[in-house]
């Protein structure tokens, strides 16, 4: 996705739908399946991944680890060989590493390159490249980094590597695991031991998984739950055989989906609930939602199960802000079930979504209400007044999705129960994340 041009957009009306019946299987985790590769090609040897996320955003983590000496290959459906160079070893990119729109793959890239000799310039689509950098750059610029970046501490940026790095304690400023994974994977490198303090926990699939291929890294979580992370630098990672867990916030379109569409049972098989990501399903719940876990499990370090979800009765709640980092990216799928529930929902303490792929509660305010919804906008939430399961409208013009796949689904999932269908601009970015989920929903309609 390099652009918003209107030639190339592909616009969809979602349209009602009778009960969504039917199995699923939710592709891999994005987040354990960027952190898949990046480590692979940091260990000496070969790391085999099953399961991986065959998305845009994880495609551009691997060509950017490419173009830094390792060897990243596909054998079949999901199935990847990685061969690294190790740590310390990344090479000069030769050219710009195009980041595409993941913010993941930037922030956490940018990590790596901080502590190795390298230069590399950093570009990316026009929603990434309106998103803030400033996060990562001043930690990273404290290890000894060097950056250039664009007016407001944006793409596109060139990064010169520090050899050696200096080791920092950092309290994270802000509740973002793609900071606190940037200095991990800095950390790596970095002579000592690199220490990060998180006083709200957020995803925490990087200590596992360096944890997994040997680094030392230990944390510490005190009486007031804040978490001490350190990692002892120029570490040996060793190769791994990973099998990628289903993605929860792929599954959290499908779940919104079943509840909401009168008549549906829907499984969604395979989902990964490790408790830093299962926010929305513990918020359904409260708000009545039938929400079952089948045959739980471990797949690759992280708790799974199938959830049988049916259709549902929902309340609107007012949403404990705390649980806002284990549900970060569900927000938009939240706010259509909102959308459809009976009375207020309530939610505060979101500013994070403002820094998203969009600016998800403006856009997903307009959004709603060009599909007759009734929301207002506040400095940090939505205030959601819901129809009590009546159809909505829908929309007569296409709604803009700015370039944000989660607010493409999210207005896919809302058409289901509206009266005349809801009509998306442009359905390119769901690829970013879920390359299969309109073939996914069409197979549930039956
Ligand atoms: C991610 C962290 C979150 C999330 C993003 C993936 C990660 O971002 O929104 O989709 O893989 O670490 P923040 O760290 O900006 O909250």
């Amino acid at each position: 996705m390099s652009s918003a041009d209107p030639t190339q957009m592909r616009p969809r009306r979602f349209l009602p739908t009778g009960p969504l019946t039917g199995r699923i299987r939710v592709p891999g985790d994005k987040s354990i399946s960027h952190r898949s590769i990046m480590l692979g090609a940091l260990a000496v040897g070969e790391t085999r991944v099953t399961g991986l996320l065959e998305g845009e955003d994880v495609l551009a983590t691997a060509a950017a680890m490419r173009a830094m000496g390792a060897s990243v290959e596909r054998l079949g459906d999901g199935e990847w060989r990685v061969s690294g160079v190790g740590v310390g070893a990344l090479l000069q990119p030769e050219a710009a590493l195009d980041m595409g729109n993941s913010g993941t793959s930037t922030r956490l890239l940018m990590g790596l390159v901080a502590s190795h000799p390298i230069t590399a310039s950093f570009v990316g689509d026009a929603s990434l490249s309106k998103r803030p950098m400033g996060r990562v750059i001043e930690p990273l610029s404290r290890m000894g980094a060097d950056f250039t970046a664009s007016p407001g501490g944006t793409l596109p940026l060139m990064l010169r590597g520090a050899a050696p790095a200096v080791p920092i304690e950092y309290r994270l400023p802000v509740a973002s695991a793609q900071v606190k994974s940037a200095i991990l994977l800095a950390g790596l490198n970095t002579p000592g031991i690199t220490t990060v303090i998180e006083p709200v926990p957020t995803r925490d699939h990087s200590e596992r998984m360096l944890r997994g291929f040997g680094a030392q890294l230990d944390v510490e979580t005190d009486a007031d739950g804040v978490r001490t992370i350190r990692i002892v630098g120029e570490a040996e990672l060793r190769p791994q055989v990973i099998e990628v867990p289903g993605d929860p916030s792929s599954a959290a379109f499908f779940i919104v989906a079943a509840l909401i569409v009168p008549g549906s049972d829907v499984v969604i098989e395979n989902v990964g609930l490790n408790p830093t990501r299962a926010g929305l399903i513990e918020v359904l719940r409260l708000m009545g939602g039938q929400i079952d876990e089948l045959n739980p499990r471990e797949v690759g370090g992280e708790p799974v199960a199938d959830l049988h979800v049916r259709h549902s009765v929902l309340t609107g709640i007012a949403v404990d802000p705390a649980v806002a980092p284990s549900m970060i990216d569900e927000f938009p799928a939240l706010f259509v079930a909102a959308a459809l529930a009976q009375g207020r929902t309530v939610t505060t303490g979101l500013d994070e979504l403002r820094v998203k792929e969009s600016d998800r509660l403006a856009v997903m305010a307009a959004a709603l209400t060009a599909a007759g919804a009734r929301v207002s906008e506040t400095e940090d939430g939505l205030i959601i007044d819901g129809t009590g399961g009546d159809p909505l409208p829908g929309t007569g013009h296409a709604i803009a999705t700015h370039l944000d796949h989660r607010i493409a689904m999210s207005m896919a999932v809302a058409g289901l129960v509206s009266t005349r269908g809801v009509e998306v601009d442009d359905t390119r970015p769901i690829a970013t994340s879920f390359p299969v989920f309109e073939a996914l929903l069409d197979g549930l309609r039956g």
